[in-house]
């Protein structure tokens, strides 16, 4: 399949170069992505700052039925949707339908905003006189989304974007362009004006950057590494724009003495290697209790046993591939790096090169113990099955250790003990906190995003989601039909 653009509600071919798709399962070519250049941005967000102007005045309520039925096409089209999904990105089938399922979650979320946007009333302090504040749409919103999660991220950002009466441009990851073809293929069936959402395929450097420099465009919501999102906010500072960042992680496990240890391995296998570790949320660290710590192991590595590695298209497969050669070839070198850094191979450590695993980019689930926080493989984020063992010998110390990063979007505490937990979620300075569960499976209607290196400041999801694609407006109505002076003629 060749994908075009989606511009004005048509399909445009962009001239220029394509790309290939893989499956990374399989190696297998699914199609090929266009490669668009700064004209197609330009077109993209002419149609968007067009739209945007009726967009805008229709109501809110019938904004968000637009988002029901791209909810409801989005169940009808579930199953086919995770298909594609695990086809293009690699994560294992069941994932995938949990993928869809979170963007039909926040398609139905956001058309419930629908009918809020609250905003606020106040007393005036002079009489005679109303105050209130509203939401007001910003106009034309860039998008920027990564493969890891190609479907869920983008509805994170479109939707409320949309319902607040802003129209966007989005351009989405090249390993992963199929998702953002389904997606817009549903907006074109249920109907949504011409203009309101395009999709323009390429590369960062050209229409990233052309999206962000762009006057007419005043938000860019990212979601990607550390290092492009601060490129991102660089040239979107210079520019003036609103930038919302969601960027790395480096999220651990905190095992406690009193922790169901059975339960804690548990979650750990599944935050740990669920996607092949390639969940900003992903957990890469274990901080477990001295005493605990071979009970811990011993349990963690019979778990992970029973793991099945390869295409996730096989219900039977728990691990899937990860999303490219470059991938493979990072979490080797950190691998190599954990070794060389005197960090103990408890299990994995190498790229999967015998048949069936030769077509595609498979790595073994890793763990590595005996760790010392300060290690480049407990600092830096690795993105794929690897996780590092630090022992600990109290609450206070295993704080320290999962502060002791520079990113902070999630951690998790297994304990059974409530001064402990209540104790930790305080302060863990990560935005997210799970207790007695691992570092994964955010609900789209909380606050998503982290701390220090993981964020700016803003959130994805939850209505916090909606301070990102409004302004606040203020509106003083003066009744009294005189001249009232505030702060003077109080
Ligand atoms: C991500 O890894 O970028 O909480 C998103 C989770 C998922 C979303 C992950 N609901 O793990």
């Amino acid at each position: 399949m060749e994908l075009k653009n989606f511009i004005a509600g048509e399909w445009v071919e962009s001239g220029l170069q394509a790309m290939p798709i893989i499956n990374p399962a399989t190696g297998e070519q699914l199609g090929t992505v266009p490669l668009s250049t700064k004209t197609e941005i330009d077109v993209a967000v002419q149609a968007a700052k067009e739209a945007q102007k009726s967009w805008a005045l229709l109501p809110a309520p019938k904004r968000a039925d637009y988002l029901y039925e791209i909810g409801f096409k989005m169940k009808e089209k579930k199953e086919h949707l995770a298909q594609v999904l695990t086809k293009e990105m690699g994560k294992v089938i069941e994932e995938a339908r949990g993928e869809v399922q979170e963007g039909i979650d926040m398609a139905l979320y956001m058309a419930g905003e629908g009918r809020r946007l609250f905003g606020e009333t106040t007393p005036s302090e002079l009489a005679n006189k109303f105050a209130m504040s509203v939401r007001s749409p910003i106009g034309v919103v860039g998008l920027i989304t990564p493969w890891n999660f190609p479907i869920a991220i983008a509805t994170w950002k479109a939707f409320p974007a949309i319902v607040a009466g802003n129209t966007f441009v989005w351009k989405p990851s090249n390993e992963t362009p199929m998702m953002a073809y389904e997606l817009a293929k549903i907006f074109e069936e249920v109907g949504l004006p011409k203009g309101v959402a395009n999709v323009v395929f390429g590369t960062g450097p050209t229409i990233g950057t052309a999206m962000i420099e762009h006057p007419d465009v005043r938000v860019i919501s990212f979601t990607g590494s550390t290092a492009t999102g601060s490129k991102v906010a660089e040239l979107g500072g210079k520019h003036l724009k609103k930038i919302s960042l969601e960027m790395g992680g480096k999220n651990a496990v905190i095992v406690m003495d009193d922790a169901d240890i059975d339960l804690a391995v548990q979650g750990i296998v599944w935050s740990a290697f669920g996607t092949a570790g390639q969940r900003c949320t992903a957990c890469s660290r274990i901080i477990v209790h001295r005493d605990v710590k071979e009970e811990l192991e011993e349990k963690l590595l019979r778990e992970m046993q029973a793991i099945t590695i390869g295409d996730g298209l096989d219900s039977k497969v728990k691990v899937g591939p990860v999303i490219n050669r470059q991938a493979l070839e990072k979490i080797n070198h950190y691998v190599q790096l954990g070794k060389q850094e005197g960090a103990t191979l408890l299990t994995g450590g190498r790229i999967l090169t015998d048949t069936p695993y030769d077509k595609g980019f498979y790595f073994e689930p890793t763990v590595f113990t005996n760790v010392q926080p300060d290690m480049i493989i407990a600092q830096e984020e690795i993105f794929g099955p690897v996780v590092s063992i630090i022992a600990i010998d109290s609450l206070e110390q295993a704080i320290e250790v999962n502060n002791g990063v520079r990113f902070g979007l999630s951690s998790s505490i297994f304990s059974r003990n409530v001064n402990t937990i209540f104790k930790a979620q305080q302060l863990l300075d990560t935005g997210i906190v799970y207790v007695n569960a691992g570092t994964t499976g955010a609900e789209i209607h909380l606050p998503f995003g982290g701390t220090k290196g993981t964020g700016n400041g803003h959130r994805d999801s939850g209505q916090a989601a909606l301070d990102v694609y409004t302004e606040w407006k203020s509106i003083y109505v003066d009744y009294s039909g005189t001249l009232q002076r505030a702060q003077i003629d109080t």
